[in-house]
């Protein structure tokens, strides 16, 4: 088989096959993936492998996509910074007007960084916020506490009556509606530590309003995420808008509703339509909100910046065991977990394509040096053939990539780049071996 010419890498508008000006010979010509106006292999000349790349104008798109759809209602796109937390990153959305979504001390610090005057678009979520990291959101005057427990609630109000503030809060409550997605990243059943029982929430309000340091503002939900069906969402927000009828009506001022994150990509190659994909999505949020008159609060992530990155790597050694095939690249499962951790698929392409000559297409695992059998990017995927010293790039990797770098086998994490047009910013540097052993000596 011969390895067909890609236009586009997979879906994402910002990585893009383009042929080279010199031809290979009179029949072939050599191919090369760009982002934006610059070839990935000049990016990994100058930065050096494994690289993160991203492009500047797919996570505007996508940003301004999915603000668009919600165009007709009263919200705030709070951008889910667990997602890829990198400060130019926050900076590039806080100057779109984009909100965010915290869930530790720490991403609300990035924010603040990112953007002084962010706080006022921050949500806080997460089950386990210590008082220090309540404190310090208390003081930086956020705009919404999503609180997950009742014990929690009582935390909260401890610190906001020590900094002698009111702590606006909404409960995250669990919807008990099922995703199609993940086991690990499904978040709105009534086994999962999220939240609180919808049916609770009535009776923890009218318990919250008693305390002078709490002031009811929202209801929250979030049931997972990479869900690629709108229908879930239409589900869970149904029986937010009957809960906040019941809240108005037991008297609580409720003018947020937050509806979480969890809008898939297609990791697979066929991207669907994105702006067609996040109308039926705010459709079916929107929905159940309808006469209600709530300001609605949106918390994704991999939707934005998922498809708008890739990790480069380059395939260090080729080899055969007993007839199977494999890339041993330089990136690993330290740099990229999702298919360690979730079997999750990347697309894989190589970096140059010699279109015209007849290349065979191979089967091979695509894995890294880690000391473990799961450190692996692919499994018997065909792929077009490449030779050692080669670059790939693995796909969709803007999402849940580098915030899950580790340093397992003391490897530093790599470099992220951003690339906007004909210009590529450093965006962090690649870590040294000393930067690793600085904190034990
Ligand atoms: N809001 C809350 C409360 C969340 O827990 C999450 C994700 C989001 C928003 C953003 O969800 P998104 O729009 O990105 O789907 N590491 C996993 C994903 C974990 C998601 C955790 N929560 C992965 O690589 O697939």
């Amino acid at each position: 088989m011969t390895s067909r010419p890609q236009k586009s890498a997979g879906r994402a508008p910002g990585f893009v096959y383009r042929e080279a000006k010199r031809r290979l010979s009179k029949r072939a010509v050599q191919s090369v993936l760009h982002c934006e106006e610059i070839a990935l292999s000049k990016l990994a000349e100058s930065y050096g492998t494994p690289l993160y790349v991203y492009s500047q104008a797919t996570i505007e798109e996508r940003f301004h996509t999915f603000d668009h759809a919600f165009r007709d209602v009263p919200h705030i796109i709070c951008y889910s910074v667990k997602a890829n937390s990198n400060l130019h990153l926050l900076r590039l959305l806080a100057k779109k007007g984009c909100g965010f979504d915290v869930v530790s001390g720490g991403e609300l610090e990035r924010v603040l960084l990112a953007d002084g005057k962010a706080a006022k678009k921050v949500v806080f979520s997460g089950v386990g916020k210590t008082r220090e990291e309540l404190t310090a959101a208390l003081k930086a005057g956020i705009l919404l506490f999503n609180v997950e427990s009742e014990s929690e609630l009582w935390a909260l109000a401890e610190c906001a009556g020590r900094v002698r503030t009111t702590a606006p809060i909404a409960l995250r409550v669990n919807p008990d509606v099922a995703a199609d997605t993940h086991p690990y990243i499904s978040t709105g059943l009534h086994q999962h530590k999220f939240g609180v029982p919808i049916c609770d929430a009535r009776a923890l309000y009218a318990r919250a309003s008693n305390n002078r340091y709490l002031r009811a503002r929202g209801v929250s939900v979030h049931i997972g995420s990479q869900i690629t069906d709108a229908d879930p969402f239409g589900e869970a927000m149904a029986r937010v808008a009957d809960l906040v009828r019941a809240l108005r009506a037991d008297g609580h001022t409720i003018d947020y509703v937050d509806a979480g994150g969890g809008l898939g990509i297609a990791y697979d190659g066929v991207q669907p339509d994105f702006s067609a994909q996040v109308r039926a999505y705010a459709a079916s949020v929107r929905a159940p909100l309808r006469k209600l008159d709530v300001r609605l609060l949106l918390e994704p992530g991999r939707a934005i910046v998922g498809p708008a990155g890739v990790l480069l790597s380059l395939v260090v050694y080729k080899k055969a065991n007993n007839g199977k095939r494999f890339l041993i690249v330089d990136a690993a499962m330290n740099d990229l977990i999702r298919p360690a951790l979730y079997k999750a698929f990347h697309e894989i392409v190589p970096v140059q394509l010699t279109l015209g000559a007849s290349r065979a297409a191979e089967t091979v695992d695509v894995v890294g040096p880690v000391c473990e059998t799961g450190d692996f990017f692919a499994r018997d995927r065909e792929l077009a053939e490449v030779e050692e010293g080669d670059l790939i790039a693995i796909l969709d990797a803007g999402a849940y990539g580098m915030v899950l770098a580790s340093n397992y086998n003391t490897r530093p994490r790599p470099a992220e780049v951003l690339v906007a047009g004909k210009s590529a910013k450093l965006i962090r540097r690649r870590e040294k071996i000393s930067d690793l052993l600085r904190p034990e000596i």
